[in-house]
């Protein structure tokens, strides 16, 4: 079985933690590396973050900087802002620095690798597109490079959560969004319309923390302590781990079910950062991506209850 050679680009993030630590417990996949973007929190914290998951991990995967901020227009940030890095408490310090090469040229060089080599990439992109959306434009062989991108962002059916009008990677950088969209790039996309369908509840937290060893306790710290949950919105108890669908999907693709649709995202306007999805294709426009509608919740829990065991010694 050859391992998919993946980039996650990312602004940890509870969820970007989660999805990171189901990545790299994973044998089917070669994580080559993690570029930070800020986004949920500033750079400084996302990459902190960052170098902590991975040293928690145990694994030797190098961690880039990448952008302090959207390509254009203003700064935003998660609501836990002022949070910034995990604290000690949360997730064990380390002594984990990044590479000084940065996050945009990493992404560059490995497209262009990928290209000479013929093994081509997935990028995984958990996080506001600038990173991905400055390679893109930088170096147009980038394209060639990259076999998919499997992206948690949009909002189709689902109101947005940071704005009711938009989900909040595609928010805190709608011009990247829109760079990538129509990159060419097969695109999958996992939108808040199927993330908010898989809730992570007490039960779930208590058996991460129980067989999931040290990266397990973390996640359940972590999930505490920025409780997602939302009984008004979803009816019912517990909140969603949004990112870690794009790893599940790589790992089980048969757990989620979806249509082939073009998409877009406004970029200026009271609405930036709204994006569409034409699937009942009115536009007469050829797809560019692959929607994700629905998950099987429970398929998805048990399979990231069984991968965080691994840090708690028990096998794949
Ligand atoms: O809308 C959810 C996305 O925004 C997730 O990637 C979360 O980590 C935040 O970045
Ligand atoms: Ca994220």
């Amino acid at each position: 079985m050859s391992r998919q050679r993946i980039i996650i680009d990312t602004d940890p993030g509870v969820d970007d933690a989660i999805a990171i630590l189901l990545a790299l417990a994973s044998p089917e996949l070669e994580v080559l590396g993690i570029t930070a973007v800020a986004g949920n929190v500033p750079l400084n914290a996302t990459l902190a973050n960052a170098c902590k998951i991975v040293a928690l991990s145990g694994r030797s995967v190098p961690v880039f900087a990448g952008a302090p901020g959207p390509l254009m227009g203003k700064q935003v940030y998660g609501r836990y802002a002022h949070v910034g890095a995990f604290s000690d408490d949360l997730m064990p310090a380390t002594e984990r620095q990044p590479q000084a090469e940065s996050a945009v040229t990493f992404i560059v060089r490995q497209a262009r690798q990928a290209v000479e080599s013929g093994e081509l990439l997935t990028l995984c992109a958990i996080g506001p597109m600038t990173n991905l959306a400055l390679a893109l434009v930088q170096d147009p062989l980038v394209s060639q490079g990259i076999s998919r991108i499997v992206t948690m962002s949009c909002a189709f059916t689902a109101l947005g959560h940071r704005v009711p009008w938009a989900e909040f990677n595609v928010y805190a950088d709608p011009h990247a969004a829109d760079v990538v969209f129509n990159s060419g790039i097969p695109l999958t996309v996992m939108p808040l319309d199927m993330t908010f369908q898989a809730l992570v509840t007490r039960d779930h937290i208590q058996d991460f923390e129980q067989r999931g060893g040290a990266a397990g306790r973390a996640v359940a710290a972590l999930l505490r302590r920025f409780d997602r949950s939302d009984i008004k919105r979803y009816g019912r108890e517990g909140g969603p781990v949004h990112d870690a669908t794009t790893i599940a999907w790589l790992l089980a693709p048969q757990l989620f079910s979806g249509v082939q649709s073009r998409i877009g995202v406004a970029t200026s306007g009271p609405t930036a950062g709204y994006t569409w999805a034409d699937f009942h294709c009115k536009q007469q426009e050829p797809p560019n991506a692959d929607v994700m509608q629905t998950i099987d919740e429970s398929g998805f829990l048990d399979l990231l209850s069984q991968r965080l065991a691994v840090y708690g010694g028990s096998e794949t």
